[in-house]
């Protein structure tokens, strides 16, 4: 028999054959693991989507323009990981009212929060025309690379921070491949700042952020009837402010097995092993623009909030 794996599976079984394991955060996003992340933006110690939608609602019509400054009639936005777009209303009031001509195009890879936005969009701005992607962001990628429209792409809430250096610059190297000279991006990046914070953004006193990542296990044991049992499992988190690296583990607390019936194989865990399963990159002002020139990218505007917390920077090609 033919066994074929699909794409959870096989990440999987190269993650957990490497040493030190490692599984991508791409992957947290299930529909429990998308409600949780909704949770985590509520939280009190987690700053950046409340910062983000501070600049938003201080700045909005000055970065709705900035958007729109060269493009012509019927444009599309495109957001990369648009979960609830609570912020993205802001700018999609602002746009509205500088005329209807464009479409948005919101990208995620979780349907049950596609479907929520979409409901919430029709009833909040029933003037919007919306046209969701329910994808990962290369096949995304792809569709935008074969619009015809002029585009403004959105990557917000910092979620460029989960990528790591290389990554990151090949990813940006991909938004900015397709875009013409009218083309815009708007960027939400998370700026170093006192290291407590940070770190106690990713492990809140609730222990949210434990079950997202956490959650992680709950979902492999459903998909791919793995056994991994939870009692025998903890969150760790770490910040480096050395490279703005926060660093995410699922942390295995005895010697244990698991067995993952979909790769037909056990994996062995020694007390106090860990999965890698998340990065999120703080950055400082001066690498942004350093990232933004080694991606074909140059700075047009940066809008942060007065603790200079987050900044959401507005990035076009090179040539102009
Ligand atoms: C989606 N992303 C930007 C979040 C972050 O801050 O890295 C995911 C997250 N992980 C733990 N808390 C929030």
């Amino acid at each position: 028999m033919v066994n074929v794996l699909t794409e959870l599976a096989q990440h999987v079984a190269d993650g957990l054959r490497r040493s030190p394991k490692a599984l991508s955060s791409m992957y947290f996003y299930d529909d429990v693991g998308s409600r949780l992340f909704q949770q985590i933006m509520e939280l009190p110690e987690y700053y950046p989507t409340r910062t983000e939608f501070a600049i938003f609602r201080e700045y909005g019509a000055a970065i709705a323009a900035a958007l729109r400054a060269e493009a012509g009639e019927g444009f599309t936005l495109v957001e990369l990981g648009a979960g609830d777009g609570a912020k993205t209303k802001l700018l999609l009031r602002e746009l509205l009212a500088s005329g209807p001509d464009f479409t948005y195009a919101p990208v995620d890879i979780s349907a049950g929060a596609m479907t929520g936005l979409v409901a919430a969009l029709q009833q909040e701005l029933p003037a919007l025309r919306v046209a969701p992607v329910v994808e990962a962001y290369g096949p995304a990628l792809e569709q935008l690379r074969a619009g015809p429209d002029s585009k403004a792409v959105l990557f917000l809430g910092s979620n460029i921070g989960n990528f790591g250096p290389a990554e990151r610059l090949d990813f940006l190297r991909q938004l900015a491949a397709p875009l013409t000279p009218a083309d815009r991006l708007l960027i939400g990046f998370d700026l170093q700042k006192d290291p407590r914070r940070i770190r106690a953004a990713y492990d809140d006193a609730q222990g949210v952020t434990a079950a997202f990542n956490l959650n992680l296990l709950t979902r492999l044991n459903r998909e791919l009837g793995a056994d991994f049992d939870l009692a025998h499992w903890q969150h760790y988190t770490d910040y480096n402010p050395v490279n703005g690296a926060v660093r995410s583990f699922l942390v295995s607390t005895r010697a244990q097995q698991v067995h993952i019936a979909a790769l037909e194989e056990t994996f062995d865990f020694a007390a106090w092993e860990v999965i890698h399963t998340e990065n999120s990159y703080k950055f400082t002002l001066p690498q942004i623009e350093a990232l933004a020139t080694e991606a074909g990218l140059r700075v047009v505007a940066t809008f942060t909030d007065a603790a200079t917390d987050f900044a959401d920077v507005v990035l076009a090609t090179q040539e102009q």
